[in-house]
Formats: structure tokens, C-alpha cells, sequence
């Protein structure tokens, strides 16, 4: 067996970021990552928020298995791709509103840099607004529309046309109040204000994840999008949502702008679209859908067959096996147990999140907030040697602990990861 470790420091750019403390992982199954020497770990971060189904859901893999013995390619735009044609049928059925034309890609990056592209066919504008904090991607569009400075640093100088509002953030709300109500309307009205000073009025869209998922678990006010959908709607901009990460169940809703009430214009899939297989597409409702002429946007891979097989199976296998009413269940589990965890706690400022999409943020002292990031970093090390469990880390200041993982995570693996968190944060909680 080759030497993974080895074989990654001398051929691949970039190697391993050492803050990971990797595994080599041989297989996985369902929730278990099992280690090249045999060790199984409970995995709580999903390959990022990507194996929604659980691991090697058979299923998938059973669909993928089927279509590779018929047709692995044939490019989705220059021949009819039926597995493509149907899965933007099930997208069409399956997303919010009147969401109904997908363009097929391969990754999240490339799926936001063509959502990008409509919406400024669609409107003949070319200005981009974003939010603080966001993660969109590594290309040079969606690095360039990135709010999180530590992801971005050294790529630029970026695209011109892009400004950042403030991203909302209750637990270190910028204006000052708890008020979910009042920090919904004062951020929303940041908004406002970069559209107004720090654009020159040629606003084609505004981007935003329903919650920031690299930015540290971000969940906005609930009235939030409604108070921006407004303001966008009185000045003709679309709204792209960047489902990237939120999507397919992973907020305990199919979509996590299901919980905030409000229709996007454009939306963003991929990571948990098929279980692992790479894909991703953007949706748009019409006529927005129609910017783009036959040829305007290609792709090669875009819409593999086998990718497109795995996907229907994993949209299935979610409503089948009601995954997303448990990752709904489990995480009220999670929350309900750390919140309780965390009132007598002063290393854990916050734990917040929707469905299976949980962040824990770690402060040195509760009243100033003060970063935890070397702390965030012990627990995660502690969770992996001690309890063998797998979880990410996150936020603009690496002090977040990030839960993520595939939504058929049971109730007894939910304790597992509860009572490994609390004896792991209360240890490190001793050194602050
Ligand atoms: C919200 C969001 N958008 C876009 C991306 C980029 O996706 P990809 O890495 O597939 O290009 C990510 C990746 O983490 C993400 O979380």
C-alpha cells in the first residue's frame, strides 16, 4: 500500500493544511470513516457538507454502478443527455418557488461563476454585491465576491465591481443589539447603504448563503431576507442564493432559504446534490432562465451521466428515508444538549445552526468575545485521538467547531458526539 502521507508531501501543490490533523482514510460507510490502519472514526463533517445520504449510500452507489456500465459521457450540450434532462426535471420540483431551468456543472465555484454570468445577461448590469464573511469558492470570480479575508489573501488583484455589505452576525451583531428583530432591520439596511454609497448603481445581483457555512455557522435574523429581497426588488437586482453548502437537507428543510421565506432569483447547488459524485447547477426562474441563448454557457463534464444518476438516486434516498426531518431532529438534539452544556461553560460563547449545519464558537472570555482559535484547534485534536470523532473548524477567526455531518446520523451517534464535545471542551475550558 502506498504511503499517503509521503506521496502527498513530495507530488501534490499545496500538500496537506496542517491544522486538519489528517487521517488516511481507506472507506467509508454511512457515518464511519474507517482509517488505512483499521480505526473507525464517527464522522461529523460530511467530506464538507457533501455526503448528505450517508457515505457510499448504497443506492447511489447502485444508480452510479447502472449508468457507467451504459454511458459514462457524451457531453450534455452537444447531444441529448437524458440522465441530465431529468435530474433538471427533479430540480425544477424540488426547489422553492418558480425556480425552474438548471445549467449543469461540476463543482460549486463553476456553478456560481455562470449564475453570475446570467444575471448580469438577464439585467445588462455588471456590479455584484456580497456579503462579509461569505465563502463562494476558489475561481477568480467567486474568490473575488468572498467576504472571508482569510480565504483570499495573496489571490488578488480581484474583480472590479464588487462590494461587500455587512454579513449578519447575531451573536457579534456590528449594531450593537440582541434584538433578532431590530439586528434583522439594521443589517438589512446595511444593505441599503452599500448599495447606495459604495456602488456606482449597476447592481446586477446580490449573493448570499442563507447561512454562511466557512464564515463560522452563521445563521441570519429570521426576517432578514425578507427586509433584503425588498430592497433588491425595488431596485430591479436579483438575488442569487448560494445553496452550495446549505442544500439538500442540510438545514433540517431541503433548502436553507425554506426557512427564511423568501423566493430567490438564481440559487446555487452542489457538494450535497450527490453524495460525492462531483456536480453542482444553478437554477433560475423565468424569464432570467432565458438570458442566456443556446450556446452563450458550456460546460464539458457538466451533467456527467453517472454524476446525474447519483443525484436523482440521493434526492430519493433524502425523502425516502426522511433524512432531512431527521437532520431536522438531530440537530435540535445537538443544540438543545451543548446550549445546556454551554451555560455553564465559559469557553463556548455560542452554538448555534439549523438542522445538521451546527457551529460552536469558542471564546477566551465570554464578555469580550475573544476569539478561541488555538482552543478551537485542542478540541478538535482531542475529539479525534480521544473520542474518535471527526468534526470541522471555521469562522473568520478558525474558533469555530463545525458539526456537519450526513444527515443519517442516529440518535445514539448524536449523544456519542455530545458527550465527546463536553468532556473534550470542559478539559480544554481548564487552560483559558
Ligand atoms: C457556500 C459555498 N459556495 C461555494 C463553494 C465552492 O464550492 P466548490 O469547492 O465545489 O467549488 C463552497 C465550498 O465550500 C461553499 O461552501
Amino acid at each position: 500500500m502506498s504511503d499517503a502521507k509521503q506521496l502527498y508531501e513530495k507530488y501534490m501543490i499545496t500538500s496537506m493544511v496542517p491544522a486538519f490533523v489528517p487521517i488516511v482514510v481507506e472507506e467509508a460507510h454511512g457515518c464511519t470513516y474507517v482509517a488505512a490502519d483499521g480505526k473507525e472514526f464517527l464522522d461529523c463533517f460530511s467530506g464538507i457538507a457533501v455526503t448528505n445520504a450517508g457515505n457510499g449510500h448504497p443506492k447511489v452507489i447502485e444508480a452510479a454502478k447502472k449508468q457507467i456500465d451504459k454511458l459514462v459521457h457524451c457531453c450534455t450540450y452537444v447531444y441529448y443527455n437524458p440522465r441530465a434532462a431529468e435530474l433538471c426535471k427533479v430540480l425544477a420540483d424540488i426547489t422553492p418557488g418558480r425556480l425552474q431551468k438548471s445549467f449543469l456543472s461540476n463543482s460549486g465555484a463553476e456553478a456560481i461563476e455562470g449564475a453570475l454570468r446570467l444575471a448580469k445577461q438577464h439585467t445588462g448590469r455588471k456590479e455584484v454585491v456580497a456579503l462579509t464573511h461569505s465563502f463562494h469558492g476558489r475561481s477568480y470570480a467567486t474568490l473575488s465576491i468572498t467576504g472571508n479575508w482569510a480565504r483570499k489573501k495573496g489571490g488578488g488583484p480581484y474583480m472590479p465591481g464588487v462590494s461587500f455589505a455587512m454579513g449578519p452576525d447575531p451573536y457579534r451583531c456590528q449594531f450593537g443589539t440582541t434584538n433578532d428583530e431590530d439586528c434583522a432591520q439594521a443589517y438589512a439596511e446595511n444593505l441599503r447603504y452599500t448599495l447606495k454609497y459604495h456602488t456606482y448603481g449597476d447592481v446586477a445581483a446580490f449573493i448570499a448563503e442563507p447561512v454562511q457555512g466557512e464564515g463560522g455557522i452563521l445563521v441570519p435574523p429570521a426576517n432578514y431576507f425578507k427586509y433584503v429581497k425588498q430592497i433588491l426588488d425595488e431596485q430591479g437586482i436579483l438575488f442569487i442564493c448560494d445553496e452550495v453548502q446549505s442544500g439538500f437537507g442540510r438545514t433540517g428543510k431541503l433548502f436553507a432559504i425554506e426557512h427564511f421565506g423568501v423566493e430567490p432569483d438564481i440559487m446555487t447547488m452542489a457538494k450535497g446534490i450527490a453524495d460525492g459524485f462531483p456536480l453542482s447547477a444553478f437554477i433560475a426562474r423565468e424569464p432570467v432562465s432565458e438570458a442566456f441563448k443556446p450556446g452563450d454557457h458550456l460546460s464539458t463534464f457538466g451533467g456527467s451521466p453517472v454524476s446525474c444518476a447519483a443525484a436523482m438516486a440521493n434526492i430519493a434516498v433524502l425523502k425516502d428515508e426522511k433524512l432531512v426531518e431527521n437532520s431536522a431532529k438531530r440537530g435540535e438534539q445537538i443544540m438543545g444538549r451543548l446550549r445546556k452544556f454551554a451555560a455553564s461553560c465559559k469557553l463556548v460563547g455560542d452554538v448555534r445552526g439549523k438542522g445538521l449545519m451546527i457551529g460552536i464558537e469558542l471564546v477566551t472570555d465570554p464578555k469580550t468575545k475573544t476569539p478561541a482559535a488555538e482552543q478551537t484547534a485542542a478540541v478538535r485534536k482531542a475529539l479525534r485521538e480521544k473520542h474518535s470523532v471527526l468534526v470541522g473548524a471555521g469562522g473568520s477567526w478558525n474558533n469555530v467547531i463545525r458539526l456537519q455531518p450526513p444527515l443519517c446520523l442516529t440518535e445514539a451517534e448524536a449523544d456519542r458526539v455530545c458527550t465527546a464535545m463536553e468532556k473534550v471542551v470542559a478539559e480544554v475550558a481548564k487552560s483559558i
